[in-house]
């Protein structure tokens, strides 16, 4: 598969972002004043996430590394808005690169066209004079047995499907097979398939890796190895049913290639094609081996990051973390933990949101978080955790309780910026404040 150019037609100027000249003014109605009077070009690197309470806009810091932020809170405050919003600036304002890793709802459906709702872009231009602005996204589909793409509605956007490269799978086939059935765990005998490695990843079809492991398994007469052998046939056939390998499936891929160059990962590809991928985890998320595959994508792109986007930053963003990794030993937790323990050094960030902070990984919160926005909750167990975390006294808990739609309490162990009439500070206690919307368009919940 091959990517020529991207068809997609960025938004020419990013993010203009004006500072309103005084709290008060930008609620005057326009007859009276104009836009100009009202706001002032300043440049803010930094990015606005929330109006606060006295008038001022709060902002991350735009800095030398990357950051990790959690975005945490029961449904439907918030969350997945202010997750989009956040893609948004880091792709156009700080030119960062951008990978969506976790859509589970398929809620970035829309994101590729300018924010509609007349509310939200009333109040981020009230408050930000910015206007929407759609981002360049190509949605990444994995493939599997089950997998049913809504073509009619895929017409007018950019997508791809994806298959994982059989001969690396190869390299690792215990951890891949135990994915599909914890019982084809091969343990030792695994070593029968080691020996075949390097046949079996020259193999360009399902057909022919059956009659290498045929032909090449002992146990073919008598009762010797007869179960093992049984166990690995088996073990194949089922991964090969599971579609999800490029020699079972021809059509598509596993990798793509970008002008010419060599052929890569598909996030790799379409970031330096300077557009956002965003995986669409729909059908994934209801499979055994999913950990397996989030891993091999969330690998392959830290391990190569210096090497393929040498001076340049990139940003993962997985929306309902839990999803991804549920326990802290599974191997999506561990590629994630990697990123939050050695992301600043290999510049790759990382914001999640998520409505159970007490059950994701311990390897991606607490220390290794720089930032965290919390909507509303009303679990005690998230709040002592979050408190302890952030250093919350009493009364913040009990206001996280009662916040309403939108708002959040944002807080740090770094420091956020705030703008208010022309001037700039910093501070870094907790501070309440409403989110400022999207820019690109939003799913609401449940609709295509
Ligand atoms: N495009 C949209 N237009 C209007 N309202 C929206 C839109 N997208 C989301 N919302 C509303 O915003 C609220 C918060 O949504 P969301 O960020 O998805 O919550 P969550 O915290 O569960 O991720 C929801 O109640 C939803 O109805
Ligand atoms: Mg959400």
């Amino acid at each position: 598969m091959e990517i020529v150019s991207t068809q997609i037609n960025h938004a020419q100027n990013g993010l203009i972002i004006k500072m309103p000249l005084g709290s008060s003014l930008v609620k005057l109605n326009k007859t009276f004043i104009e836009d100009k009077d009202r706001f002032i070009d300043v440049n803010i690197e930094d990015i606005p996430i929330m109006y606060c309470e006295d008038g001022s806009i709060c902002c991350i810091p735009k800095e030398e590394e990357v950051f990790s932020l959690a975005i945490v809170g029961a449904s439907g405050f918030g969350k997945s808005l202010a997750l989009n919003r956040i893609h948004s600036h880091l792709f156009y304002q700080w030119k960062t690169n951008v990978c969506l890793m976790n859509d589970i709802s398929e809620e970035s459906f829309k994101w590729s066209e300018p924010m509609k709702f007349r509310a939200f872009k009333e109040f981020n231009r009230l408050y930000l004079n910015q206007e929407p602005c759609p981002s360049p996204i190509v949605y990444v589909y994995p493939n599997t047995n089950t997998l049913d793409l809504d073509l009619d509605f895929l017409r007018d956007k950019n997508y791809i499907k994806t298959v994982m490269p059989f001969a690396d799978i190869i390299e690792d086939i215990g951890f891949y097979l135990s994915g599909i059935n914890p019982e084809f765990d091969v343990g030792k005998s695994g070593m029968y398939i080691n020996d075949l490695k390097d046949s079996l990843s020259e193999c360009d079809t399902a057909m022919q890796v059956r009659e290498i492991l045929t032909e090449e398994l002992p146990g073919r007469e008598g009762k010797n190895f007869r179960a093992m052998r049984i166990k690995i046939l088996t073990a194949f056939d089922s991964l090969f049913k599971e579609e999800i390998l490029d020699i079972t499936n021809p059509e598509c891929h596993a990798y793509i290639r970008l002008n010419n160059a060599p052929l890569k990962n598909p996030f790799i590809t379409l970031m330096k094609a300077g557009v956002i991928p965003s995986f669409i985890t729909s059908d994934l998320s209801t499979k055994k081996y999913k950990s397996q595959i989030f891993a091999c994508h969330i690998n392959s792109i830290f391990q190569n990051h210096n090497k393929e986007f040498p001076g340049e930053k990139t940003f993962l963003l997985f929306d309902e973390l839990r999803t991804v990794c549920e326990t802290d030993n599974d191997p999506a937790a561990k590629a994630i933990g990697q990123v939050a323990a050695r992301g600043r050094i290999m510049n790759v960030g990382l914001v999640y949101a998520t409505q159970f902070y007490d059950k994701i990984p311990n390897c991606v919160k607490g220390p290794k978080l720089n930032y965290l926005m919390a909507f509303n909750h009303n679990n005690s167990k998230i709040l002592n955790e979050i408190g302890s975390d952030f250093d919350l006294n009493k009364r913040v808990k009990e206001r996280i309780k009662k916040l309403k739609k939108y708002e959040c309490f944002a807080m740090t162990k770094n420091k956020f910026i705030f703008y208010r009439d022309g001037e700039r500070w910093e501070d870094s206690q907790p501070v309440k404040g409403r989110i400022f919307y999207p820019v690109a368009n939003h799913q609401t919940v449940g609709k295509k």
